[in-house]
C-alpha cells in the first residue's frame, strides 16, 4: 500500500485500481503513513500555521429539502432565524477584533435573503473591512447573482458538490435538485473568478468506494482552491436519522488523499470532524488540513443552526475560544495565522484538460 501513497505524493494522481485498493484496504498502519505524508506536504506549503475563518451562520431558513440536513425545509421542529445586516456587521466587528481576516457568510437557501439584500450586505462588509476576505456559502444561485456578489466584493464561495454520482445525488436530495445544476454553479463560480470550494460528506447514506473515486476524479478536474470534507452525521429530525455516520478514519484518509493531490489547496479540519471525535480537529490537521473555521454567529442562534446532531459550536469551535484553540494547536506543534490566507498556487499542478 505504501508504494501507492508514495506514488500519489510524487505524481498527485493514481490509477483507478490503485485508488480502489487504497480506499478499501487502508489499515491503521497505512492510515498513519498517509497522514504523515500529507502532513509533510502541508508543512512544506504552509508551514505550521493554520488559517482561521470566522463562520457567520446568517440564516437557517432553507427552501431545499436535502435528506441529510437538519435545516431542511421539511423539518418543523427547529426554530428559524435570520440575521439582519446589522447583526452580521456586529459579528464581523467582533471577529475583526479577535484577529479574523476572513468572514464566511453561510446560510440555507433562504428566499427572504434576496440577491439585493446579500449584495448590500457584502458591499457593507467590503467597505468596513477592505483588508478582509469575504467568503459566501449560500447555495445555488443564478450566475447573475454570483456576479453581483463578486462585484460587491465577495472573494470566495463554498458549495460542496456532495457527490459526483448522479444516482447517489438523487438519493441524497429531493427530485427538484440535480447534480447538473450543482456542477453548473461550480463552473460559474470558477469562471467569475471566485476562489471556489467544493467537497463531500464522507460516509453519507448509499455512498460507495466507486462514488468516492468519482469524487476524487471530479475534484482533480475542477481544481478547486478549497476542499471541504466532513463525516456525514445523522440528524434526528431527517429521513436519514437512523443511518450510521461516517468514520473519523475514512475522513482522515480522504483528507490526506486530497492533500497529496492538491498540495496548495485550502483544506479545513471541519466542525463535523471535531463533533465526531474530541480530538477530530487536531487529527484533521495532522492528516493535512490547514484551515479551521470557528463559529462567529451570535451565541443565541448557534444551537438553531443544527445541520446534524450535537453540532459543535462552543469551546475551540467558537470565536471566543481562540485561546483554547491556540493551546490545542500548540500542543501538536501548530499556531494560528491571522493572515487572510488566500489561495496561492505555489506548486505546479497536474495539467488536465478534460471537461468536468
Ligand atoms: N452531516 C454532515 N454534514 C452535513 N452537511 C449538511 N448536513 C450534514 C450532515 N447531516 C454539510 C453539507 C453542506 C454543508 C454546509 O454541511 O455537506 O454542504
Amino acid at each position: 500500500m505504501k508504494q501507492w501513497i508514495n506514488k500519489l505524493r510524487q505524481e498527485r494522481t493514481l490509477r483507478q485500481e490503485e485508488f480502489r485498493q487504497l480506499l478499501t484496504g487502508c489499515d491503521a498502519e497505512t492510515l498513519r503513513y498517509i497522514n504523515e505524508q500529507a502532513r509533510e506536504v502541508s508543512l512544506l506549503h504552509f508551514g505550521n500555521r493554520i488559517y482561521i475563518r470566522g463562520l457567520i451562520e446568517i440564516s437557517n431558513y432553507c427552501r431545499n429539502n436535502c435528506l441529510y440536513c437538519g435545516i431542511r425545509k421539511g423539518n418543523p421542529h427547529i426554530e428559524r432565524y435570520r440575521l439582519t445586516e446589522e447583526n452580521i456587521l456586529e459579528c464581523c466587528k467582533q471577529g475583526y477584533e479577535r484577529g479574523f481576516r476572513t468572514f464566511v457568510l453561510q446560510g440555507g437557501e433562504d428566499p427572504a435573503l434576496t440577491d439585493d439584500r446579500i449584495e448590500k450586505t457584502v458591499a457593507a462588509i467590503r467597505q468596513s473591512y477592505p483588508d478582509c476576505a469575504i467568503t459566501l456559502s449560500l447555495g445555488e444561485k443564478p450566475r447573475e447573482a454570483y456576479e453581483r456578489f463578486f462585484q460587491a466584493g465577495a472573494n470566495r464561495y463554498l458549495l460542496r458538490h456532495e457527490t459526483r454520482n448522479e444516482l447517489h445525488y438523487k438519493q441524497l436530495h429531493p427530485a427538484e435538485m440535480s447534480s447538473k445544476q450543482r456542477l453548473q454553479c461550480l463552473r460559474d463560480l470558477k469562471d467569475i473568478g471566485y476562489q471556489t470550494g467544493t467537497g463531500i460528506m464522507v460516509g453519507s447514506p448509499g455512498q460507495t468506494v466507486e462514488h468516492i473515486i468519482e469524487d476524487i476524479r471530479f475534484i482533480e478536474q475542477l481544481r478547486p482552491e478549497m476542499i471541504g470534507l466532513g463525516p456525514f452525521l445523522p440528524h434526528h429530525d431527517t429521513p436519514f436519522a437512523g443511518y450510521p455516520g461516517g468514520t473519523v478514519e475514512q475522513t482522515l484518509l480522504l483528507l490526506s488523499i486530497f492533500r497529496l493531490m492538491h498540495p496548495s489547496a485550502l483544506i479545513p479540519a471541519t466542525t463535523a470532524l471535531a463533533t465526531l471525535a474530541p480530538d477530530g480537529r487536531e487529527r484533521g490537521i495532522l492528516a493535512g488540513a490547514n484551515v479551521v473555521m470557528p463559529n462567529l454567529s451570535p451565541r443565541e442562534e448557534r444551537k438553531k443552526y443544527e445541520l446534524y446532531n450535537d453540532k459543535a459550536s462552543l469551546g475551540a469551535e467558537s470565536a471566543e475560544g481562540l485561546a483554547l484553540l491556540q493551546k490545542q494547536l500548540k500542543a501538536i506543534g501548530y499556531e494560528i495565522s491571522t493572515e487572510r490566507g488566500d489561495f496561492k498556487c505555489n506548486a505546479p499542478r497536474n495539467k488536465n484538460k478534460e471537461q468536468i
